[in-house]
C-alpha cells in the first residue's frame, strides 16, 4: 500500500483522515477524488494543499471513465471510499442523489477495484445500517434494518461490497462508524449546527422529545479505526467503530449551552424527523481485538470542538451565508414549534 485514492476526501471525515494519514505515513501518496458537492470544501484541505504527497482530482465516483483514468494515472493501489450523500434530513427531502452516489457510486469503485486488480478497497459505512436499536448493542453479525433513505442507501452500498467479495473475491473491507463530531463538520449536523447557532446567539431546534440516543465518536478516533481496518482488517469483513459515548440529544444540547455560555432559553423543541431512529449502539469488541481503542475523552474533545468553531468563524460563516441559507429555511422554516422551555 503506497498510493491511496481518498474519495470524498474534501468532506468532514475524509479531510481529517487525509491530514492524519499524511502525518502518520511519510511514504504514502494520497489522491483526493471529490465531486465537491455542497458538503465538499477545499478549505478543509488548505493546510495540506502544498504537500508534495497530496493531489486533488475533481470528479464524481459515478463517473467510471474518470475513476479508471485517475486510478491508472496515479498508480493507485488502494481506495478508501468516504464519498457519499450523508445527511438524513436531506435524504428525506431528496433521496435520488443518495441512491446514485451511495449505491451506484460504490458499485463503480468496486468494479474499478476488480478490473484493475487493486490491493484493497475500504468502504466507510455507518452504524445506521443496523436501524434503531431499542436495547443492547449491534454486533457485526446483526442483520441490516435501515429505516431512512440515507441508511438504506448506505446498506445498499455495503451489500454491493459483499456481493463483489463473494462473487469476484474483490478485496474489500467495511467500517461502520457511529456519529462523529470535530473540526470541519458541515453545519447541518446536530453538533456543528448547534455550536454555530449558539455562538451567534440563535436558538437550537431539538427534534421531538430530545431523547434520541447517538453514540458519539471524535472524528480522529473514527479515522484511527478506519486506519486499523485498512491495514489489519480481514477481507470481506465489517468492523464497528464506535466511541462508546451514548447520549440523548438533549444532554448534548445542554453541554453545548454550557460550553458556549448560553442559557436554556435557546432551546426550541420542533416537530420530529419522520421515521427518526431512537437509538444507535455499537459493540466494538471486534475492532478492539485488532488493538484499536478510542484515544480521546468525550468531555475534552467536545470542548476542543467548540473552541475550534469559535476560533474558525472564517470557515463556517462562508458556508452559512451561501446555499445553506436556502437549505436552512426549507428544513426549519415551516417546522412546527412544539414548545420552548
Ligand atoms: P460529508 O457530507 O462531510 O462529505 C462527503 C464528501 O463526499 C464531500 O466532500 C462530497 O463532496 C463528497 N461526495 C459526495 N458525492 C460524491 C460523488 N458522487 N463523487 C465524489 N465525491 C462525492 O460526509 P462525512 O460526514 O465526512 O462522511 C464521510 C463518510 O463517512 C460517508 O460515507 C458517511 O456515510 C460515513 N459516516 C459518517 C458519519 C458521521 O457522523 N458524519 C458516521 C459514520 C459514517
Ligand atoms: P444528525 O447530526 O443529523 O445525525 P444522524 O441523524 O445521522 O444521527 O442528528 C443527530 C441527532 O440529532 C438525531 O437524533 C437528530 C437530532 N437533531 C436535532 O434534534 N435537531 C437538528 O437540528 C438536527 C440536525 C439533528
Amino acid at each position: 500500500m503506497k498510493n491511496l485514492l481518498i474519495t470524498g476526501g474534501a468532506g468532514f471525515i475524509g479531510s481529517n483522515f487525509v491530514r492524519m494519514m499524511l502525518e502518520k505515513y511519510p511514504d504514502y501518496h494520497l489522491t483526493v477524488y471529490d465531486k465537491l458537492t455542497y458538503a465538499g470544501n477545499l478549505d478543509n484541505l488548505l493546510d495540506v494543499q502544498d504537500n508534495p504527497r497530496y493531489r486533488f482530482v475533481h470528479g464524481d465516483i459515478g463517473d467510471a471513465a474518470l475513476v479508471e483514468e485517475t486510478l491508472r494515472e496515479h498508480n493507485i493501489d488502494t481506495i478508501v471510499n468516504f464519498a457519499a450523500e450523508t445527511h438524513v434530513d436531506r435524504s428525506i427531502q431528496e433521496p435520488g442523489s443518495f441512491i446514485q452516489t451511495d449505491v451506484y457510486g460504490t458499485y463503480v469503485l468496486l468494479e474499478a477495484t476488480r478490473k484493475l486488480g487493486l490491493e484493497r478497497m475500504l468502504q466507510v459505512s455507518t452504524d445506521e445500517v443496523y436501524g434503531s436499536v431499542p436495547e443492547g448493542s449491534s454486533t457485526e453479525r446483526d442483520n441490516y434494518d435501515p429505516r431512512s433513505p440515507y441508511s438504506a442507501s448506505k446498506a445498499g452500498g455495503e451489500l454491493m461490497c459483499r456481493a463483489y467479495f463473494e462473487t469476484f473475491h474483490t478485496p474489500v473491507v467495511i467500517t461502520r462508524g457511529s456519529n462523529n463530531y470535530g473540526p470541519y463538520q458541515y453545519p447541518e449536523k446536530l453538533i456543528p449546527l448547534f455550536i454555530t447557532n449558539l455562538l451567534d446567539g440563535k436558538p437550537v431546534p431539538v427534534y421531538g422529545d430530545g431523547m434520541n440516543v447517538r453514540d458519539w465518536i471524535y472524528v480522529l478516533d473514527h479515522c484511527s479505526g478506519i486506519d486499523a481496518v485498512l491495514h489489519q482488517g480481514v477481507l470481506g469483513e465489517a468492523y464497528n467503530v464506535g466511541g462508546g459515548n451514548e447520549k440523548p440529544n438533549i444532554e448534548i444540547t445542554k453541554l453545548l449551552l454550557e460550553l458556549t455560555g448560553r442559557g436554556p432559553d435557546m432551546i426550541t423543541y420542533v416537530a420530529d424527523r419522520p421515521g427518526h431512529d431512537r437509538r444507535y449502539s455499537l459493540d466494538t469488541s471486534k475492532l478492539r481485538a485488532l488493538g484499536w481503542a478510542p484515544g480521546h475523552s468525550f468531555e475534552e474533545s467536545m470542548r476542543a470542538t467548540v473552541d475550534w468553531y469559535r476560533d474558525n468563524r472564517w470557515w463556517w460563516e462562508k458556508i452559512k451565508s451561501g446555499e445553506y441559507s436556502e437549505y436552512y429555511h426549507k428544513q426549519y422554516g415551516q417546522r412546527e414549534v412544539l414548545s420552548r422551555p
